[in-house]
């Protein structure tokens, strides 16, 4: 773990303007910054950095955030690699928390690896281009194939001399532990004999290094030269503590910045095929590397984009056992489209034997739905044969069932039935069927139930439309990020005497911080908020309350919870737009605040209260109604109190003004 010292350091060291600065152009507006979005294609700036408060915002996403916000959205690093990347860019020295023995060896373990993997990658690319031998065999094979120096710089491909431990010993010269050459599977160690030899696993090959998202190399994969029928094609790095195949996507690297920008992926199969887009201009696009994809890769996607078109080579026994992929992508929610390209042809081919253009516009013509696609490639089959026929629709119907969303999964239903023709009616009682079927497994897998469950209906039920609790809930964060230090009058009126006895209502003025009144008056009716980022706001914000009877909007910001500091964000945003967008305005505004500052918080507080309390009475209505309809005398005792006190609190609303 990265010290929290050096996690402050790095906050107060690094200029917002000037990390965003490094991958937008910005321009100088008043006291802030602007620049044209960095996650759309706009043509009017929208995108807004402020100094003062090292806060950005992008109003055409309605993205924003600090500096490790930005560089987590718009590089998708996770938390400590933004910080890292940042103490790297100010030469802050990182300090981690010490860890045990155990963990420190594991960390040690992968690092390691980490470090002989890169270190090949380097090697093999060296060995690529300035090498005679690379030159002359592995440089010319790519060039035979197509590929520019630039896309062989982009993707770090490289050569592995055909000598039987060239690259190893190069790597022991260097001081790299065997070990690490063994773990990772760059060198076969074969034992027997008077001594252990030391081969090359990929002797002769040429390199394509592996990528994790963040850019560190986790293996290769290195593709013969030669058509030699019996030797395998590729080989790859042998699964290990940093190359787990089933969670890894060929090219993700290069194209997260892409796929989150088109807000679509394109999956292929192979090394080729992402390259070859690549030199077409596409570079959205990742390969599952040949196997049968995962829900491992599927969430890797899913963290830059909903959209997946996954592109079938020509022939239809590959794409049959592909099927189940698709399959796993509508479990995660996501959209799936399906290209499939002529006989004989894969993605690599065809973006070779075809203009960029011509490419784009057959990628874009021939997207299917995986409806449309799954019924035209099964439909041949079935044709005049009314088994087959409803064999497929359970089939369809099955995938259709996987979809999480309801709303979505209707629409699909509807699509089904068009191109099938047959009724809506017949699909919803298949998909009913195999719902409820699917929950019976999982309740028995899960042993938690032996009743059977209730037949759920399709649709989901409706959402609550406006949140008025929402509302309140975020008028008060508001309230307490921007004004919550300081002070304000306020009175009670309280049961009091007069000299002579008589009971009368006594004004009793104090002065009090709004945020200690937000939270005592919060405190005192044990109201919590019910959205969980505002529930998280509020925490953080009373617990420095405690700690230092202040509210710092900075450390708020540099939140660790990214939901926190992006609502901070947001909400000092909207409030600098419209500082800046009226000045006369904000004039007043800010003459007039201290006057009704009071009257915003006290309003804050019954407000939330009277929509509790209406909230109270209509669950106690509906219990009423419930133990009527079984006969039972309803309680409108508690009713009859709680309207009460909900008129109470409209009068006091209207008193203090
Ligand atoms: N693959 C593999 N091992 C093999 C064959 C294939 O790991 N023996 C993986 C590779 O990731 C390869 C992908 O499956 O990129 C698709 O295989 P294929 O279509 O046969 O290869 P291409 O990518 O088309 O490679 P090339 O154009 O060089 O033949
Ligand atoms: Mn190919």
């Amino acid at each position: 773990m990265i010290t929290k010292q050096t996690i402050d350091l790095v906050f107060e060291t690094a200029r917002l303007e000037e990390v965003i600065g490094e991958f937008v152009q910005l321009k100088k507006a008043g006291s802030n910054f602007k620049g044209l979005s960095p996650f759309t294609d706009e043509k009017t700036p929208s995108f807004m950095v402020s100094p003062v408060k090292q806060i950005w915002k992008d109003f055409s996403t309605g993205k924003g955030g600090n500096v490790i916000s930005f560089l987590m959205e718009h590089e998708h690093f996770s938390y400590p690699e933004a910080i890292k990347w940042l103490a790297k860019k100010y030469n802050i020295e990182i300090e981690e928390t010490e860890q045990s023995d155990e963990q420190k060896q594991q960390i040690n373990e992968r690092e390691s690896m980490f470090l002989v993997s890169k270190f090949a990658k380097d090697y093999f690319h060296d060995v690529l281009m300035n090498t005679q031998k690379g030159r002359a065999i592995g440089l010319s094979y790519f060039k035979e194939r197509g590929f520019r120096e630039d896309t062989i710089e982009k993707f770090d491909l490289g050569y592995c001399k055909d000598e039987w431990d060239n690259f190893t010993k190069a790597a022991l010269d260097k001081g790299y532990d065997l070990k690490y050459l063994k773990s990772t599977g760059l060198t076969i160690v074969k034992e027997g004999g008077e001594k252990d030899r030391m081969f090359d696993r990929f002797k002769g090959r040429v390199m394509f290094p592996i990528h994790s998202m963040s850019g560190r190399i986790l293996g290769f994969g290195g593709r013969i030269l030669t058509n030699d029928k019996k030797a395998a094609k590729y080989l790859n790095s042998p699964e290990s503590d940093i190359y787990h195949k089933s969670k890894i996507l060929y090219g993700l690297y290069q194209a997260k910045k892409e796929i989150a920008k088109q807000d679509n992926c394109f999956l292929v199969e192979g090394y080729t095929d992402v390259i070859s887009f690549h030199q077409s201009g596409i570079e959205n696009v990742v390969a599952s590397s040949g196997t049968a994809l995962t829900p491992e890769q599927i969430r890797l996607v899913n963290r830059l984009t909903n959209n997946i078109t996954v592109l079938f080579d020509g022939d239809a026994a590959g794409i049959r056992a592909s099927l189940r992929g698709i399959d796993l992508i509508l479990e995660q929610g996501m959209n799936v489209k399906v290209v499939t390209f002529p006989d004989g042809e894969d993605p690599d081919s065809f973006a070779k034997s075809n203009s960029d253009a011509d490419l784009k516009k057959y990628l874009e013509e021939k997207a299917q739905d995986f409806i449309e696609f799954k019924v035209s490639l099964l439909m041949k089959d079935a044709q005049n044969d009314p088994i087959k026929k409803a064999g497929l629709i359970r089939d369809i119907v099955t995938s259709i069932s996987k979809i999480p969303d309801g709303i979505q999964r209707e629409v699909y239903v509807q699509e089904c039935a068009r191109i099938m023709d047959i009724s809506e009616r017949v699909i919803f009682s298949e998909l009913a069927q195999l719902i409820n079927k699917g929950q019976k497994d999982r309740s028995r897998s899960q042993q938690t139930q032996s009743f059977q469950q209730p037949l759920k209906p399709v649709k989901e039920p409706e959402k609550p439309k406006v949140d008025t609790l929402f509302l309140l809930e975020k008028e008060i964060v508001r309230i307490l990020l921007l004004y919550g230090n300081e002070e304000i009058e306020l009175a009670n009126w309280v049961h009091s005497q007069d000299k002579y006895g008589r009971p009368i209502l006594e004004k009793e003025e104090y002065t009090n911080t709004v945020s200690n009144e937000l939270y005592l008056n919060l405190q005192e009716d044990e109201i919590e908020f019910t959205n969980e980022t505002f529930r998280d706001v509020y925490f953080e914000i009373i617990h420095q309350l405690n700690q230092d009877e202040q509210i710092s909007i900075d450390r708020l910001i540099a939140s660790e919870n990214t939901e926190v500091s992006s609502l901070v964000t947001n909400i000092l945003m909207d409030e600098e737009k419209y500082e800046l967008s009226d000045w006369e305005r904000k004039e007043v505004f800010v003459t007039d605040i201290s006057k009704i500052l009071p009257k915003l918080v006290t309003d804050a507080i019954l407000n939330l209260r009277r929509v509790l309390i209406e909230v109270k009475i209509n669950a106690i209505i509906k219990e009423a109604q419930e133990a009527e309809a079984e006969d039972q005398a309803p309680d409108f005792e508690e009713v009859t109190n709680y309207i009460e006190l909900k008129k109470l609190l409209y009068e006091k609303l209207n008193r203090v003004i």
